[in-house]
């Protein structure tokens, strides 16, 4: 368990630090979840430069962009990594198509969340099983249910710490790193993508509009898949 001193010290430090801190601290125990979106190739890009002992993993849903897939083939021979790789699994698919519709997501928000549920949120708890810290790109800023979420917290339902690095970080700063360091970025962001998740399900969206407005769009729902709902927030 983490102390107190040991969490706002690893909450003050830069990022490379607080990473290699949580490397130090749970030694193959702690793995990055990577949607590649533009947070994540931060995340990536500091674990694979400092050469941090953390595995990076994604979901792939079946339901991705062709760039997303793209952008794993690149950020794996730029970084000469592996990112792996969990599907769902067969028969949950099977039997949630067969029975609802290849597209039924667009029809409510049940079906939209079983296949949240199935794609992403099942096999997140296969790609976490045994670990004790899970690493992820999220923001406050991304969104209102994001803000106050802490850097470090608990997961209780998962039993694992949960570390958002860039949980403070601005959009600015994310593009200056992102920038400087030339780290390899899915191309649909250039059209107006910023926050990417499954293709049907994600759309571009204006100037002034909020930043995951184009995440499930014709929900009024929260906009959440799943992954996030627990918040995390009690520290240990
Ligand atoms: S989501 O819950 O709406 O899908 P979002 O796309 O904002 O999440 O990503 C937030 C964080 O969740 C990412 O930085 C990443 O850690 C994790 N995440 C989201 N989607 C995936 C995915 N397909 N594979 C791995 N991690 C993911
Ligand atoms: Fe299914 Fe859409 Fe959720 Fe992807 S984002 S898992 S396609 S409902």
């Amino acid at each position: 368990m983490l102390t107190q001193e040991q969490i706002k010290l690893i909450e003050e430090s830069p990022l490379p630090d607080a990473l290699k801190s949580i490397a130090q601290l749970f030694p193959g125990g702690a793995r990055f979840s990577s949607s590649l979106g533009e947070e994540d190739q931060v995340i990536t890009d500091v674990i694979c430069r400092n050469k941090i002992g953390i595995e990076i993993f994604t979901l792939d849903t079946g339901r991705l962009f062709y760039e997303t897939y793209d952008l794993i083939e690149r950020t794996n021979s730029r970084y000469k990594i592996n990112i792996k790789i969990f599907f769902p699994d067969t028969s949950d698919v099977e039997t949630f198509v067969n029975e609802k519709g290849i597209n039924s997501f667009y029809e409510s928000v049940e079906n939209r969340k079983q296949c949240c549920f199935i794609r992403k949120v099942k096999p997140l708890s296969r790609a976490l099983a045994g670990a004790k810290v899970w690493v992820t790109g999220l923001r406050s800023a991304q969104s209102e249910n994001r803000k106050g979420m802490p850097m470090i917290g608990w997961d209780e339902e998962r039993q694992l710490y949960k570390f958002n690095p860039l949980i403070n970080w601005t959009y600015d700063e994310m593009i200056g790193y992102i920038k400087e360091n030339n780290v390899p970025c899915n191309p649909l962001h250039e059209k107006g993508f910023i926050s990417i998740g499954c293709a049907p399900c994600t759309r571009a969206i204006e100037p002034g509009e909020d930043p995951r407005a184009g995440r499930w769009w014709w929900e009024q729902s929260q906009k959440e898949c799943g992954l996030h709902t627990d918040h995390a927030a009690a520290k240990k």
